[in-house]
C-alpha cells in the first residue's frame, strides 16, 4: 500500500474481525464520528481489528486505506483491559470506579502506542497530517514525532480530560502529558477539558524531576513544549452527522418502524429510552432507580409507561463491568417483577448490539430519552436522539456532567446524576410536558445540533492543525 496525505490513528479500526472472520462495525462514538470524516476526505486508518493476536493485511475500502496494528492476547489483557480501561477510564471519569495503577500495564502501554507510532510513521507521506484519537494513544504524538518531524500532528481526545488533582495520581503523569505535548494541536470536548490540561501542564513545571520541564508561557491557549515548539490547546466538541441522521428520520419506512415499535410495546403512553455501551460511568444504575422511585410512588402509571434499554456489551473481560452488568440485571428483573405484568414488562432490556437504523426508529418513537452518566466526554447518544427528531418532538433529560450538556443545555432537562431525586423529577417533568414547551425546547436543541455537525468539527480541528478541507 501507498502513503497518506492523511491518516487517523485510533486504538479501533472503524470495523472490528469477528470469530468467523468476518468485518463488523466497531463499537463507540469515535467510531461513529470519524467513519464519515475520514471517508469523504479519503484517507488512511490505522488502528487494531477487536481481536487479540489478528493480523489482517492492509486493505482498501471505498477510499480509506485500512492499516490494521496487530496487539497480542498477553497485551490486549494489559494495554487495552488494563492501562487503558482499568487505569486510564476510571481515572479521566472522575474516579467513578477505582483506578489500578499496575507497572506491568504501563510497560504494554508504551510497548503498544509504540507499535502505533511505527506504524503511522511507515503510512505517512512527507509532510502529511496525522491525526491520532484518544486515552489509548496519548505517547504516539512525541514518539511519532521522534520518528518523523516533517509531520503535522494532532491529538484529539474524546473523554474528559480529569482535573490536576485527579490527574496527580498517576504515577505515569509526566510522560503521559510528555507524550501529548508532541502534538501540534490538543484538543479535548469541552473548555473545562482543556483548562484542566493547561494546569496539569503548568504543574509540571514545578516537579523537582531530574527530565526536561513543561512551562507554560501564559498566553490563552498555548503551551511551549520542552524543545520551544508552541502547541495549541482547544476545545472541539464533537457531533454526529445531523443531516444524514435528519433525513434517515425523514424515511417513511423509519416512521412505521416506529409507530410499529409503540404498537408492539403495547401502545404505552409514554415511551423512554437509554441507549448506551453497558459502561458504569452512563448511570443506568441511577436511570433505572429513580424510574422504580417514580412507578413507586405513582407518579408514573406502570400501565401506561415502558422504559428501553439498550445495553451494547463492552469490555465484558474488565472487572467493573462484569460487576455492573449483574447488578444492573438483578435491577431489571426486580423492576419488572414488582410493576410489570405477563406480556407486560415495564422495562425492556436489550443487551446486544442494536444497528444504526434500527437505532433511529427507537429514537423517533421514544418520548423521552434518558441520558444519565456520571461523566461523560460528550455523549453522541444525546445529539444523534435530537438529530432524529425531525417531528420537533420528544424531550431529553440530560446529566450536567457531560459534555453534551454544553451544546444542549438550553433545551434538555439537566440533571445531576447522583440525586437520584432530582432525576425522578425530570423524568415526570419530562414526561408529562406541555406540547408546546416541548417542542419550543427540542427547537433549540435542534438548531444546535444541526448547524454544528461532525463535518464541521472535523473541519474546525483541521483547521486549528492548518489543513485547509
Ligand atoms: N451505538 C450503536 N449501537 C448500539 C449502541 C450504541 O450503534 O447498540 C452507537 C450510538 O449510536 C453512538 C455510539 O454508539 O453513535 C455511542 O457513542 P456515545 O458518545 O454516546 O458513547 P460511547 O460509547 O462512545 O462512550
Ligand atoms: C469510547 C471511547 C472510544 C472507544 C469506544 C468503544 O467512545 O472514547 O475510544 O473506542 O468508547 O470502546 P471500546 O473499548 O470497545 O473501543
Amino acid at each position: 500500500p501507498g502513503s497518506s496525505d492523511l491518516l487517523v490513528v485510533a486504538n479501533r479500526l472503524p470495523f472490528d474481525l469477528d470469530d468467523d472472520g468476518e468485518w463488523r462495525r466497531a463499537p463507540g462514538g469515535l467510531v461513529t464520528a470519524l467513519e464519515p470524516t475520514l471517508r469523504s476526505r479519503g484517507g488512511a486508518w490505522v488502528g487494531w481489528p477487536g481481536k487479540p493476536d489478528a493480523a489482517p493485511a492492509p486493505f482498501d475500502d471505498e477510499g480509506m486505506a485500512i492499516r490494521p496494528v496487530s496487539i497480542s492476547a498477553d497485551e490486549v489483557a494489559a494495554y487495552y483491559e488494563g492501562f487503558a480501561n482499568a487505569t486510564l477510564w476510571p481515572l479521566y471519569h472522575d474516579v467513578v470506579a477505582r483506578p489500578r495503577f499496575e507497572r506491568s500495564w504501563w510497560e504494554a502501554y508504551r510497548t503498544v502506542n509504540e507499535r502505533f507510532a511505527e506504524a503511522a510513521a511507515d503510512a505517512a507521506a512527507e509532510g502529511a497530517t496525522v491525526w491520532v484519537q484518544d486515552y489509548q494513544l496519548q505517547l504516539v504524538p512525541r514518539m511519532l514525532r521522534e520518528r518523523r518531524p516533517d509531520l503535522r500532528i494532532g491529538f484529539f481526545l474524546h473523554i474528559p480530560f480529569p482535573p490536576a488533582e485527579l490527574f496527580a495520581q498517576l504515577p505515569w503523569r509526566r510522560p503521559v502529558v510528555e507524550g501529548l505535548l508532541g502534538a501540534d494541536v490538543v484538543g479535548f470536548q469541552t473548555v473545562g477539558g482543556a483548562e484542566n490540561f493547561r494546569r496539569v501542564a503548568a504543574l509540571l513545571t514545578d516537579a523537582t524531576a531530574d527530565d526536561a520541564p513543561i512551562t507554560v508561557d501564559g498566553s490563552a491557549g498555548h503551551v511551549t513544549a520542552p524543545d520551544g515548539r508552541t502547541i495549541t490547546i482547544g476545545a472541539h466538541p464533537i457531533s454526529v452527522d445531523a443531516g444524514h441522521l435528519d433525513e434517515t428520520a425523514r424515511d417513511e419506512a423509519v416512521a412505521q418502524r416506529a409507530e410499529a415499535l409503540r404498537h408492539e410495546l403495547g401502545d404505552p403512553r409514554t415511551v423512554l429510552l437509554g441507549v448506551d455501551r453497558l459502561d458504569y460511568t452512563k448511570g443506568i444504575d441511577v436511570r433505572l432507580q429513580a424510574f422504580a422511585e417514580t412507578l413507586e410512588d405513582g407518579r408514573l402509571d406502570p400501565a401506561e409507561t415502558v422504559l428501553i434499554q439498550v445495553a451494547t456489551p463492552s469490555r465484558e473481560r474488565v472487572e467493573h463491568y462484569a460487576e455492573m452488568r449483574d447488578d444492573i440485571e438483578l435491577t431489571v428483573g426486580r423492576v419488572n417483577g414488582e410493576y410489570g405484568s405477563i406480556g407486560h414488562p415495564v422495562i425492556h432490556y436489550v443487551h446486544q448490539s442494536t444497528p444504526r437504523d434500527e437505532l433511529v426508529a427507537f429514537y423517533r418513537a421514544a418520548d423521552v430519552m434518558l441520558v444519565t452518566p456520571y461523566r461523560d466526554g460528550m455523549n453522541l447518544v444525546a445529539k444523534e436522539y435530537v438529530a432524529s427528531r425531525p417531528d420537533g418532538d420528544g424531550a431529553l433529560v440530560l446529566s450536567e456532567f457531560t459534555g453534551a450538556a454544553d451544546d444542549l443545555g438550553a433545551g434538555a432537562f439537566l440533571v445531576n446524576p447522583h440525586d437520584i431525586d432530582a432525576v425522578g423529577d425530570a423524568i415526570v417533568t419530562a414526561a408529562s410536558l406541555d406540547h408546546e414547551e416541548a417542542r419550543r425546547r427540542m427547537g433549540l436543541m435542534r438548531e444546535q445540533v444541526l448547524t454544528h455537525d461532525v463535518e464541521r468539527w472535523a473541519a474546525g480541528f483541521l483547521e486549528a492543525l492548518g489543513v485547509g478541507s
